[in-house]
């Protein structure tokens, strides 16, 4: 859904009547033939980079009386495995673009620390690639592996692919079995760079550049296991009069024949202070998504029928107030903190990739725990952030095939849209159950909306989870949870329902069809 799909005939804005708002009114309609595509379940993925307290302090911390035997922390990971992290991208981000993997192979205590220039630190090495793979065994998540194409080499790439997964008898595998491991993980997902559009960026390329050497890290990487996935790195680079339609299409052009996915990376966040405006962050995400697609498109015209790319967007979230130096430097970096409308942005974007299934097939929340994160941890404790809320909901339930819904309701006025809807919903069915997303844009009002099935029956009872506060500032911390899933049941007619959004929330609705 985009705000083009909403009728304005309906309510523009409130009405003043006798001294009293008169109720915003909607309708969505839903037809369960209308399918959009398969919701893949790696849209529901995470990233965690050596940054910060996300890894050493967040993830694994060696000397925690919380952690297990190997140093992983229990708390968080129990925490990540509610949370339903399908797929988790490592080791960066700016990071990868200077990580050696061999540094952070064999014995940990014999590992070299070395200088880190992405975030100004000293990389110890003592989570390494046996850590990290170990891990997503433990949290039943895929692993991708973002590749150095910065500083590395096509060779450190392909050596990377062969330890990790090749069971062939070779020098790279006979170093992974004298490490512990004797059969290969299999990793399908490899990033080829991180955001090389960026100046940011260490070894930033221009796009010819960076295609035609992606182009030869590629080749070897799927020579060395042709059933790796390749993610192509595209541009974020949206502002000050950039060309990231440009780059995405010369890319393309090289790896076209190569690439699985095109990576894309969006952060907002509410800078004026604006809730309204800070709301359409999805809107925004929508039209890229859609320039994104039709840039693949374009590329792809003139190859086989079969083949196929795919938009992954791994990296997304709000952040704009723990910005690199505000933290101070050191290892407390890029800590921010929650509120309730942050979580409010979380679910419009989630409803985004719903909405896109078709295209969209992979994405990552950054990051997991600590470094703009859902999971918030001490020494000696954890919370859980407001954003985690809306995740958790989705990940755990918004399965199966995306619906196309026709939603027509109230718009309020905003600064960058000129107006934008209200109510910002996406639907999916797995095996007759339905679940419904909707995200009440507007501040102070509710809307009410008649929910209407074309082709079944709603079963009678309906599980409502909400996500709500009375204040869209609200925040949690290590003593309370103030934004949290509240759920409650509700009586649905046989194709119809009635519910009121309340202003400033995230409901999800979920019941059988019959
Ligand atoms: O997630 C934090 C950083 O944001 C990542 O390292 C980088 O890829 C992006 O710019």
């Amino acid at each position: 859904m985009n705000r083009r799909s909403f009728s304005k005939t309906l309510v523009a804005a409130p009405f003043i009547l006798r001294g009293q708002q008169a109720p915003l009114r909607a309708r969505i309609k839903i037809d369960t033939e209308r399918v959009i595509g398969d919701i893949d379940p790696k849209i529901y993925g995470n990233f965690a980079e050596h940054l910060g307290r996300c890894i050493e302090g967040g993830i694994f911390d060696e000397n925690s009386s919380l952690s297990d035997a190997n140093g992983y922390r229990r708390d968080v990971l129990d925490a990540a495995k509610k949370l339903g992290v399908s797929l988790l991208r490592w080791p960066g981000g700016n990071f990868s673009s200077n990580y050696r993997w061999k540094d952070g192979i064999g014995p940990r205590d014999k590992r070299p620390p070395r200088l880190e220039m992405a975030w100004g630190t000293v990389e110890s090495n003592r989570f390494g690639t046996h850590e990290f793979l170990n891990y997503c065994e433990m949290l039943g998540a895929e692993p991708y592996i973002c590749a150095n194409l910065g500083t590395g080499t096509w060779e450190e790439a392909q050596q990377w692919v062969e330890y990790v997964n090749s069971s062939k008898d070779t020098a790279m595998t006979r170093l992974r079995k004298e490490n512990g491991r004797a059969d290969p993980w299999k990793v399908t997902y490899w990033g080829l760079g991180n955001e090389m559009d960026g100046p940011w960026q260490m070894g930033h390329r221009s796009a010819e550049d960076y295609g035609k050497f992606a182009l030869e890290a590629a080749k070897l990487m799927k020579w060395t296991d042709p059933n790796v996935k390749l993610i192509a790195a595209g541009s974020s680079n949206y502002g000050g009069g950039s060309d990231w339609i440009g780059w995405n299409r010369t890319v393309l052009d090289f790896l076209k024949t190569h690439a699985d996915y095109l990576s894309l990376h969006m952060y907002v966040g509410n800078p004026n202070n604006d809730f309204g405006e800070f709301l359409t962050s999805s809107l925004t995400l929508g039209e890229r998504i859609k320039t994104a697609e039709g840039v693949i498109n374009a590329a792809l015209s003139g190859q086989p029928r079969g083949r196929k790319i795919y938009i992954a967007w791994d990296e997304w979230n709000v952040w704009y107030r723990a910005r690199g130096a505000s933290q101070g430097g050191g290892r407390r970096m890029l800590e921010e903190k929650y509120n309730l409308e942050d979580a409010l942005v979380v679910a419009t974007f989630l409803n985004t990739f719903v909405n896109n299934a078709h295209i969209l097939k992979i994405a990552n929340m950054a990051q997991l725990v600590n470094v703009i994160a859902p999971i918030f941890t001490d020494e000696k404790r954890m919370f859980l952030q407001t954003i985690y809320y809306p995740l958790a909901l989705f990940a755990n339930n918004t399965k199966g095939k995306a619906l196309e819904l026709l939603v027509k309701g109230p718009s309020y006025p905003n600064r960058r849209f000129g107006d934008a809807p209200c109510l910002d919903a996406s639907a999916a069915i797995d095996n007759e159950t339905l679940v419904i997303n909707v995200v009440n844009r507007h501040q102070d009002q509710p809307v009410e909306a008649g929910i209407e099935l074309e082709d079944k029956q709603f079963a009678p009872a309906v599980e409502v989870s909400e996500v709500n506060a009375p204040d869209i500032k609200a925040e949690n911390s290590f003593d309370s949870t103030t934004v949290k899933t509240v759920k409650r049941t509700i009586e649905a007619g046989k194709n119809s329902l009635r519910y009121s959004f309340p202003p400033h929330s995230f409901t999800m609705l979920k019941t059988k069809l019959t």
